[in-house]
């Protein structure tokens, strides 16, 4: 698949950081990056233990690390607590206890601040409550919460006890909850009434029930977080209220140390089948890489005050909200809900309110801020914002140019982190103080961290040419497994280039000629809609199973917000009729099977798919299709061309 491509389609703007900038930051110079990167390339072990050696170990590690292609282990033999390291270490530090942990500004105005010395106690009883009922060190715990405080707290709350937290993101549906449930086997969900999003409820306790109603499940208890204030039915015996159950706990918890390969949490993300995958991360090699990175690439300072905008129910809200910037004793910034409400300068004005620092948002974002137009942002001081971020997809030039110059007034370094739900932690990015930035790379890759662009053969290609992102050597902070499917886990991200032990990331890429890694997406079937993953056979099954659909092709199309727009082909059993009306209730159909974020932006009825002759869907032709050309592709292993004609014929009609 290695093509050569013209180094000159680069793009060749270069900002450098400023030097005062510079002259502060933890990494001054490329100097003295090069210098840290082929120290860390040489001896990872070394660089992994002096910074582990800055978190606090209950017992220190005899090993840093293991590796039995595709089973790493890190910091073996240690014993730590990732809460422990959030919170009781600054909450025992004389100078950071009465230090804003957690600034949270709810969509309807409502604000709360925690410090340290609160949330330390919060953590203790909300781990405590959960140990009241029930909950024990390795059992799985759902958390299904509107982006408050608590959802924090809940997770800092398992991983204290050692229980095994699953987020699920608050727009899921009842269907992926019930999945997730199912798949990782939990005992217990946290969840809430509801919570805010473009002034309306989301309700979240009412999915939950849809959710448990769909079958027998392993859930014993429901805890309900009381936020939106609506009637919502309690199950008794089941469900109960968050508050009633912490009054009745001490704040005492002593944080248990546990094996720095304890699991800590399961995320499920999108591949390329229809089942998610439960994504396994464990404790100390995690905890060390978030809160290096966080570190490094923020360049965290103590008077910063530090804003994720991502949602915790996808991995940036894990490794960037919770644990990475708490880890380092930083002020985080949350806010609940949508960023045009009430108006469309909302994170503006919240940035301004607050006096906001570091701004780490999503290209999708920053798209719709474009289209929303200048004056809201104009309205507001953002002289506080010192450093910015982006995440989830490559950034195109414009959006970066708009964010430097409109939010960053041309004075805030960018960092632009690439990373996955499976490598934990940024892998790809600048280092602010040091990297010259170009819009649209991620740039280079941090310590530690060995990337490569290969062939098929595992062979480096050459500058300039499009190859896959592999990672050469193990990290701390990666997947251990799929949950309940080492198979799966060892086929998809490792069986590629097995005698080598490269993972296999899943996103083409090229170099430049100063090295930087430039992301062109996902050479697999699996979509990047709105920064977040989704699997054209997710969206695949959830169309098959309404009643009137025979067969169906899910393929991304350039969107100007998304990035990628989702178009679904669809083929009708016999008998039925395709018409808007079914088209509209496809759509509210994937979205009641998995959520808004999948629902499909266009449905195309077609009599027959463009098969191979084996009677594989060839959704490459159907890409071409949707991007509007013509259809260039090989198309000698198809079965029938007439079908392609037909359907490149009724997308120009529509269009
Ligand atoms: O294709 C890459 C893209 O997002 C994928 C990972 O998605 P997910 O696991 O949902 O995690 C998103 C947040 C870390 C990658 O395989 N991606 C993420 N960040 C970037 C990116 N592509 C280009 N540049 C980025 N900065």
């Amino acid at each position: 698949m290695a093509q050569k491509t013209e180094s000159s389609h680069f793009e060749k703007r270069v900002f450098k950081p400023g030097a005062a900038f510079s002259k502060a930051a933890r990494i001054k110079s490329m100097a003295d990056y090069h210098k840290l990167h082929a120290e860390s390339i040489k001896s990872p072990e070394k660089f992994w233990a002096r910074e582990a050696a800055e978190l606090t170990w209950q017992q220190k590690w005899t090993k840093v690390m293991e590796w039995k292609v595709p089973f790493a282990k890190w910091f073996l033999g240690g014993k730590l607590n990732i809460s422990e390291n959030c919170v009781d270490r600054h909450a025992l530090n004389p100078a950071r206890k009465n230090k804003a942990a957690i600034i949270f500004e709810g969509e309807p105005g409502d604000t709360r601040t925690l410090t340290y010395q609160q949330l330390h106690r919060e953590v203790c009883k909300a781990a405590n409550m959960l140990k009241a009922n029930g909950v024990k060190a390795k059992d799985r715990v759902i958390i299904y919460m509107p982006m408050v405080p608590e959802a924090v707290i809940a997770m800092l709350a398992c991983a204290r006890l050692g229980a095994v937290h699953s987020v699920i993101f608050g727009g899921f549906s009842a269907n992926a909850i019930f999945d997730r449930i199912n798949d990782s086997g939990a005992t217990h969900v946290i969840t809430a009434d509801g919570g805010w999003r473009r002034a309306k409820i989301v309700a979240l306790k009412d999915n939950v029930d849809s959710a448990l109603k769909m079958g027998t499940t392993t859930v014993k208890r429901v805890i309900v977080l009381k936020r939106t204030g609506q009637e919502i039915s309690m199950l008794e015996g089941r469900d109960t209220w968050w508050h009633d159950e912490i009054a009745k706990v001490t704040a005492d918890c002593p944080a248990k140390g546990l094996d720095s390969e304890h699991p800590l949490f399961i995320l499920y993300t999108s591949g390329s089948t229809g089942k998610p995958k439960g994504i396994l991360h464990t404790t100390g090699g995690y905890a060390v890489q978030t809160y290096v990175t966080s570190k490094y690439i923020f360049d965290l300072r103590d008077d910063d005050i530090y804003w994720c905008t991502a949602d915790v129910g996808w991995v940036t809200g894990h490794s960037y909200i919770t644990y990475g910037p708490l880890l380092n004793g930083a002020t985080v910034l949350m806010y609940e809900g949508a960023p045009d409400t009430p108006h469309m300068g909302r994170f503006w004005e919240i940035v301004e309110k607050y006096q906001a620092t570091i701004l780490y948002t999503a290209p999708t974002a920053i798209r719709a801020f474009i289209k929303w137009g200048d004056e809201h942002v104009r309205k507001y001081n953002l002289s506080s914002l010192r450093l910015l971020g982006s995440v989830g997809e490559p950034i195109n030039p414009e959006a970066w140019m708009w964010y430097h110059r409109m939010i960053g007034n041309e004075r805030c370094p960018i960092v632009d982190t690439w990373w996955q739900t499976e490598t934990g932690a940024i892998l790809i990015s600048p280092l602010p103080g040091a990297t010259p930035a170009k819009p649209g790379t991620a740039t280079l890759p941090f310590f530690g961290v060995d990337a490569a662009i290969v062939d098929e053969s595992g062979k480096e290609v050459p500058k300039g040419a499009q190859g896959r992102l592999v990672i050469r050597k193990p990290w701390p902070s990666m997947l251990r497994t799929l949950w309940g499917d080492k198979q799966r886990y060892a086929d998809v991200y490792w069986k590629e280039y097995k005698k080598l032990g490269y993972y296999l990331t899943g996103d083409g890429a090229k170099r430049d000629k100063d090295g930087y890694f430039w992301i062109i997406g996902r050479l697999d079937d699996v979509l990047n809609v709105s920064g977040h993953r989704l699997g054209t056979a997710e969206v695949e099954s959830a169309l098959v199973s309404h009643p009137a659909v025979a067969e169906a092709a899910v393929v991304g199309r350039p969107d100007e917000i998304k990035g990628q727009g989702v178009v679904a082909f669809v083929t009708v059993k016999t008998g039925q009729q395709a018409s808007q009306e079914l088209a509209k209730a496809l759509k509210a159909h994937v979205t009641k099977e998995i959520g808004a974020i999948a629902r499909p932006d266009d449905i195309r009825f077609t009599t027959a798919l463009p098969k191979t002759r084996s009677g594989k869907i060839m959704r490459r032709l159907l890409k071409e299709i949707c991007t509007g050309g013509e259809v260039k592709g090989d198309t000698t292993t198809l079965e029938d061309f007439s079908v392609v004609a037909a359907l490149a014929q009724s997308g120009k009609e529509e269009d």
